[in-house]
């Protein structure tokens, strides 16, 4: 597989970017990072390690590598000591629009005039960070998702003026990783597949939240729908990431779209003001940590 850099630096290292600095080791890549927080990147890989095994998961990288991998990683405690080689940049701090364009500010003066600038963010486009970094040419969207769980796929898309060779440098890094690039010719909001999810998760809401369905049903129709019994289905799955980020996340569509057929239900609301926010409060729509859709009898006919 061919390597379009060597050298990757990585800012901000929790949940999504702990686990690109680790994919980019499993790679071959230099890996430097930098987080606000240090010892953020072992302590998430750490939590990560504990998470998907108690969940049974087989990660995308086998658990024998990932000590070697991380050992590969180099932290810094300093941004421009972990930024100033790298060929290709990527941001996975918290997702607020001011710390990105102030992140951005920062890798424009403090990165190779030559490197590429990405952010992994879930749902701004780089089009509103690019001009911040003063080379709006060289940047992209590398959207990733929960890769270790065996999700190997990241969206691809240009700001306003994105060179097609930065583009494809991004596309050919995605596959050395072995990820699938999904690529998005033209800006949208939610990129490809954020925005399939998106369209399901405002379906089901409609149906839960105004009486047409029961919540269960829609998941076991999902499950036998989509063959993997073994994972949760769209109620399930909110659960997982927490019914206020699915709420907030609503709510950036639906500023977007000003359709009132966008702005996520009441009923939502009020389940978060009552502290039901999925696995993170022990309830959501199911309770844990034994939901209904993982006893044996959720998908009995008889059940
Ligand atoms: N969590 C997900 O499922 C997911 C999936 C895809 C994309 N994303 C996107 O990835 C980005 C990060 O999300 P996350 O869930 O990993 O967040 P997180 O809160 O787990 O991690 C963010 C990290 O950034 C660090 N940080 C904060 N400010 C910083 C700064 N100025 N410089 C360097 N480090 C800083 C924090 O200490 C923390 O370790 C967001 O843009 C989010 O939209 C998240």
């Amino acid at each position: 597989m061919s390597k379009p850099f060597e050298r990757i630096a990585v800012v901000g290292t929790g949940t999504l970017g702990a686990q690109i600095a680790l994919l980019a080791s499993n790679a071959g890549y230099r890996v430097t990072i930098f987080d606000q927080r240090a010892g953020a990147f072992a302590e998430m890989i750490n939590r990560l390690h504990t998470d998907l095994q108690t969940k049974g998961v087989d990660p995308f990288i086998p658990y024998d590598r990932w000590e070697k991998c991380k050992n590969q990683v180099q932290e810094f405690t300093e941004l421009e000591a972990a930024i100033k080689d790298a060929e290709l940049v990527i941001e996975a701090v918290p997702e607020n629009l001011e710390l990105k364009r102030e992140v951005f500010r920062e890798l424009g003066q403090k990165a190779l005039p030559e490197a590429i600038l990405a952010t992994n963010s879930s749902s701004i486009p780089v089009s509103n960070l690019e001009e911040n970094s003063g080379r709006p040419e060289r940047c992209l969207n590398l959207h990733f998702y929960m890769v270790l769980q065996g999700m190997n796929i990241a969206d691809v898309m240009g700001g306003t003026k994105t060179l097609p060779e930065v583009i494809e440098r991004g596309k050919t890094w995605v596959r050395s990783l072995g990820c699938i690039p999904l690529t998005v010719n033209k800006e949208l909001l939610g990129f490809c597949f954020n925005r399939i999810w998106r369209a399901i998760k405002r379906e089901v809401l409609y149906m839960w939240a105004n009486g047409f369905v029961d919540f269960r049903d829609v998941d076991r129709a999902w499950m036998k729908f989509t063959g993997r019994e073994d994972r949760p289905g769209p109620f399930g799955l909110m659960d997982n990431v927490g019914l206020d980020v699915i709420y907030d996340i609503e709510m950036v569509y639906y500023r977007d779209s000003k359709d009132p057929k966008d702005h996520p239900p009441e009923a939502l609301k009020n389940k978060i003001e009552k502290g039901e926010l999925g696995v993170k409060t022990g309830t959501g729509f199911y309770t844990y940590p034994n939901p209904e859709y993982l006893q044996d009898d959720f998908l009995s006919p008889s059940g």
